[in-house]
Formats: structure tokens, sequence, C-alpha cells
């Protein structure tokens, strides 16, 4: 426990030993790993079934997705490591108190947060079950479980105002991303702080078909966000941005 660091620079290093943890929780060897890591965006956009529905969209990443999500989100995270690390610095200069890391994948954020001084405690949410058990299982290889809770939604964690809520590239899977904002505000305590970034777009090649796109929900995204939140401003040149509760 002593030795534990997750750090920004131990994140660069290995993922917080995300290799080793795919490769004991999916039961295969390195090579199986690097070869499936390779492909991972082509295997998650292949096991998508055509246009969503505001139905399809829970089952896909309920039901339909399995382990394809862990091995794409890891492939990303590795591959992908400065993007990712300034998000990491984005979290460690806001993030305090209670933390919702919502739609948290992989565990990357919820991990580096549940290490943060300021950080009393994570709650991990994300609707699929295997991303749900990969990182309770890092949480128990990192020592950390007692600070980490891990859920499959918002409805299952009563009464807790959060301080500071993540909520990356999530955004744009959500058949109603207003209604999620709505949520958040009722989650958010005063003087908390929301990270959030979205990308409504299926991709130049559609390499992102479970991409929600439509453009008068993205209008009403944007119309709930700027009556109901105000930017805080960040050094860092990422698409995540910071909020507070606009009190009116
Ligand atoms: C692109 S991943 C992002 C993961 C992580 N936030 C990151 O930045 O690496 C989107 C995640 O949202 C989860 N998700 C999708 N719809 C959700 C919902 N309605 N409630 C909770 N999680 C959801 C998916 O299972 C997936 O893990």
């Amino acid at each position: 426990m002593s030795n534990l660091d997750l750090s920004v620079s131990s994140f660069l290093e290995d993922g917080f030993n995300l290799k080793n943890h795919l490769i004991k929780f999916l039961h295969i060897n390195n090579e199986q790993l690097d070869q499936r890591l390779i492909k991972g965006v082509d295997d998650l956009a292949a096991l998508h079934p055509g246009a969503f529905n505001k139905h399809d969209a829970e089952d896909f990443y309920e039901e339909k997705v399995g382990d394809a999500h862990l091995i794409d989100l890891a492939s990303w995270h590795l591959n992908s490591s400065s993007y990712i690390a300034d998000t990491l610095r984005l979290q460690q200069k806001f993030a305090f108190g209670k933390v919702l890391d919502f739609g948290g994948g992989i565990g990357t954020h919820a991990l580096a947060a549940s290490f943060l001084s300021d950080v009393e405690h994570v709650w991990f949410v994300d609707l699929n079950p295997q991303n749900r058990s990969f990182v309770e299982q890092r949480a128990k290889q990192l020592c950390i479980e007692d600070k980490i809770s891990i859920h499959r939604d918002l409805e299952s964690i009563s009464d807790v105002m959060f301080d500071s809520i993540i909520c990356l590239d999530v955004l744009e899977h959500l058949p109603d991303p207003s209604r999620q904002l709505h949520i958040f505000m009722e989650k958010l305590s005063p003087e908390g702080v929301a990270l959030m970034n979205w990308y409504f777009y299926k991709g130049k090649n559609e390499e992102y078909p479970f991409h929600f796109d439509d453009p008068d929900m993205i209008r009403k995204f944007f119309v709930t966000l700027q009556l109901n939140f105000i930017e805080v401003f960040h050094p860092f040149l990422i698409t995540t941005r910071a909020y507070k509760l606009l009190r009116k």
C-alpha cells in the first residue's frame, strides 16, 4: 500500500499496470492481448447493430459489448497516453471530496482520483458489467477497494451529493445527453465541479457508429449546458471542459 503510485507519471509508464490487469482478467497471454489491442476500435465498431434508437443504446452497452469495450478503451488509453494524462492533470487540479466517475470505462480516472489527497471517496458508474468487474478487480489489486464503490447506475447510489463529477467521452453515447445534465445538476453540490467532454460525431469513416449525432439533440444539450453551467478556465489543451453550476 505504501508503494502505491497512481500519479500521472505512473499512468504514463504503464496505464496503472493495465496490461497485466487485462491479462489476468481476460485469462489470456501477452501475445493474445497485443493482437486484440491492435484491432480494438474495429472490433467494437463491428459489434454495432446499425442505427441506434433510444432503447438499443442501453442494451448495447450492457449486453452486447462484452469485453470489447475494455480492449477498445485500453488500446486508446495506452496509445494516446499523453492526451489521457492531460485529462488526469485536469482531474488532479479540480477533483475533491465525493467524486462520481460516470461511464468510467476501464477505471483510469476513478483509480487516479482515489489517489488524490483532496478526494474522500470515488463512485464508479458504468452500464457494462465487464467494465464494472474489471475495475473492481483492479481496485482490489491496487489495494484501494475501500476508496471506490462500483455501481451500474446512479439510482443505486442513494442520497450522495457529489463534489466532483467526471464524465469523459460518455455524453455522445446517451440518447438524451441534456437529460443527463439535468441529473448532474441535481447531484452536484453547490460548490462542486463537473469535468465533461463530448463528441457528437460518427467519425469521418463511420468509425464511431454508436455515437449519437442528431442536430436537435445536440442543440438541446447546448441550451441546457449554457443555461445552467458556467465554464471555469483551465490551461490544458484538451476537449474536456470544467464547469460550476450557474446559480440564478
Ligand atoms: C467511450 S467510454 C468512456 C470511458 C471513460 N470515461 C474514459 O474516458 O475512458 C463510454 C463508457 O460509457 C458507458 N456507458 C454508456 N452508456 C451509459 C449509461 N447510460 N450509464 C452508464 N454508463 C454508460 C460505457 O459502458 C462505456 O464504458
